[in-house]
């Protein structure tokens, strides 16, 4: 049962769990097509918090909760009282008596553990510096669209071990695709990624592997996927990065024709054209980055939903 928990890593839930997500996201998708938007979440609040910027996390999640009738609060912890020192704790037990939800963006992925502890209502990691779990539930429900399936697929992963890294070893180990992660040398994803990955897989029977060599990932790859070289609160590494990343790790027309020729590029954004992506590329029709940029929307209120509502409900 999905309803009531904190979803920090995607670990957190099972492969059918996840389906049943990518299942209520396809038809809340198909009903706004139709114009049909039911007030599921009516009197519901969702609190957000972001110790960072977002363009589609925080307007995703915005639009879509409105979308299901409910209200969202936006802050930034500089006009909270979390900025004079009140304790993350405080604060969760105060907000827990307000609203119904909770998302954080944070530095640190201790503080949204800490906030889900101290909360007595459901909290959603909305990204931080070791996961992100929405954008990967986006990511699922994207590749099922256009794949048909996810079990069997090949995804390469080019670039930094980061986030978004860490959280796709989860889903697509969980959801039977077999991916691997080429990196430079020091920029592996999470042990702890990796590890759990293994552990779903042997399961879903999916290939876990990483390279150095961004054509032995690509090589056959339904999809191949990047993300910035440089993540948020990462800046100071910048100089350094780039003569490691470039030009080996660039997805660029080159790298994708090793893919198969169906294989489709995908992207969580922001992009840093012509780092770790070319305008080409990104900009080609093999580039399905606004599908999966809109599919957070999707993904979102079904998640929203399933944390707040009884599944049946929903179906
Ligand atoms: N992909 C993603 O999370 O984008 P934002 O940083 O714009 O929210
Ligand atoms: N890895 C990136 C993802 C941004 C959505 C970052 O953490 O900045």
């Amino acid at each position: 049962m999905i309803k009531g928990k904190d979803i920090l890593t995607l670990l957190e839930l099972s492969p059918q769990e996840i389906e049943l997500i990518l299942n209520l996201a396809d038809k809340l998708k198909m009903e706004a097509v139709k114009g049909i938007y039911k007030p599921l979440l009516a009197n519901r609040t969702l609190c957000m918090i972001f110790q960072k910027p977002s363009t589609r996390t925080r307007v995703s999640f915005e639009v879509g909760m409105f979308e299901l009738g409910g209200y969202t609060i936006t802050l930034t912890p500089s006009e909270m009282q979390l900025s004079r020192g009140e304790t993350i704790e405080d604060t969760a037990r105060t907000l827990s008596r307000y609203v119904n939800i909770l998302a954080a963006r944070v530095f640190n992925h201790n503080d949204v553990v800490r906030l889900a502890e101290a909360a007595t209502i459901p909290v959603i990691n909305a990204l931080s510096d070791k996961w992100h779990p929405c954008q990967i539930l986006a990511d699922l429900q994207t590749i099922r669209e256009v794949k048909g399936r996810l079990k069997g697929l090949k995804l390469a992963w080019v670039g930094d071990g980061n986030n978004v890294c860490n959280t796709l070893l989860i889903g697509c180990a969980k959801m039977g695709i077999n991916m691997v992660v080429a990196h430079p040398p020091g920029y592996d994803p999470l042990k702890e990624a990796l590890n759990e990955a293994y552990k779903c897989a042997e399961e879903s029977g999916a290939k876990i592997d990483t390279t150095h060599d961004p054509k032995v990932a690509v090589k056959d790859a339904d999809i191949v996927v990047t993300d910035t070289f440089i993540s948020m609160g990462k800046e100071e590494e910048r100089e350094e990065r780039m003569k490691v990343f470039l030009p080996n790790y660039q997805v660029n027309t080159r790298l994708m024709s090793l893919a198969k020729p169906d294989a489709v590029f995908m992207h969580c954004l922001p992009a840093k054209r012509g780092e770790e992506v070319t305008d080409e590329v990104i900009d080609g029709p093999k580039s399905i980055v606004w599908e999966e940029a809109e599919n957070r929307k999707h993904t979102e209120k079904a998640l929203l939903c399933l944390l707040l509502l009884d599944e049946k409900a929903l179906f």
